[in-house]
């Protein structure tokens, strides 16, 4: 039987959280519903998650874990290659970890007939759009790291149609690892100024609010696409003022600048505002505000 076709959703007791030491996966293992096991992998030895060394793209070292650390109820995948601008120059790289990981992981996951967490990106689109994206929009990635993580959603349909629940987001900030807001504050420490695209519309989302939304989608959710970000938009600027101001910082200036007068290697879509109104039907409620989940966050970096 298919995992989505089983009715009521059976609870996960033991799932594998890919990334456990990034950003949003640190997030997603604090966060775990109560009952089940949470196991965390790590290609980074010696950060305190229980699995380092783990090549996700490595099939042997997939069937391996699962053997050793299942069974698993389910997967949540939140692992990849995330340097957005060095991936123009390592397409490979990037596609080893974001399209062929996703297509190791989904088989396994077919496999042991359990569904699949994959956390993918609003770089999916080109950002040409006018109003937010639905999921089933058609995209049409501006950079290699977009294009690698399509990929890797191409792949994990391609064999796990039935179990994958894709998850795209943006914008992430959050307690672990680097960020936007995180950026500002610490420029802001050593900067009368700071100079901020203008002209790049998307909503910043804290991984306080997805984390728990990824859990969700794995416990309650069914396959296929869901978006997944704080409610409103805003551009970059917006958040840097945001940022500065909910931190109490009065004494720095931010000044708008466009695209084109702070290019960066890859190209990001001008407008990527998701339609997250599947999520917010699955969960009763869409994620909090941007505003008042950066105040949130915000609040709990300087306890
Ligand atoms: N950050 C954003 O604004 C944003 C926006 C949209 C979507 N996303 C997606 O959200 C997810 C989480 O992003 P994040 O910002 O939390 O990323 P992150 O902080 O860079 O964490 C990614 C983690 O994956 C690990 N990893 C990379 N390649 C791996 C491999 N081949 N095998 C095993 N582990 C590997 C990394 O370890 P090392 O550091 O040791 O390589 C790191 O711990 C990703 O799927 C990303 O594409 C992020």
């Amino acid at each position: 039987m298919s995992p989505d076709s089983t009715s009521p959703p059976r609870a996960p007791s033991k799932v594998l959280v890919t990334g456990g030491a990034g950003m949003l996966g640190s997030q997603v293992l604090l966060c775990a519903p109560d009952g089940v096991t949470a196991i965390g992998t790590d290609n980074r030895a010696a950060t305190g998650v229980d699995r380092p060394g783990v090549d996700l793209a490595e099939p042997a070292d997939v069937a391996r874990l699962f053997a050793e650390e299942g069974p698993f109820s389910g997967v949540i995948h939140t692992a990849a290659y995330t340097a957005v601008d060095k991936a123009e120059a390592e397409e490979a790289l990037a596609l080893r970890a974001n399209g062929t990981a996703c297509g190791v992981l989904a088989e396994a996951c077919a496999r042991a007939a359990v569904p699949l967490v994959l956390v993918s990106t609003d770089f999916v689109f080109d950002g040409t759009g006018s109003r937010p994206y639905r999921p089933d929009d058609p995209p049409n990635p501006l950079s290699a790291y977009g294009r690698t993580k399509l990929a890797g959603e191409q792949a994990a349909l391609a064999v796990h149609a039935d179990g994958t629940r894709i998850v795209r987001t943006q914008w992430l900030y959050g307690p672990r690892g680097r960020h936007f807001p995180g950026t500002m504050r610490r420029l802001a420490r050593s900067r009368a100024k700071l100079v901020v695209v203008a002209d790049q519309t998307g909503s910043p989302t804290s991984t306080l609010e997805l984390a728990p939304a990824l859990w969700d989608v794995l416990v309650e959710g069914r396959e296929g696409i869901y978006h997944a970000a704080c409610e409103g938009a805003c551009t970059w600027y917006d958040l840097a003022v945001a940022t500065l101001s909910y931190s109490g910082i009065e004494d720095v200036t931010v000044e708008p600048c466009t695209t084109a007068e702070y290019p960066s290697a890859a190209p990001r879509p001008e407008y990527s505002v998701l339609d997250c109104s599947r999520l917010t039907e699955l969960r009763g409620a869409p994620l909090a505000p941007w505003e008042d989940a950066l105040k949130t966050y915000l609040g709990s970096e300087a306890q």
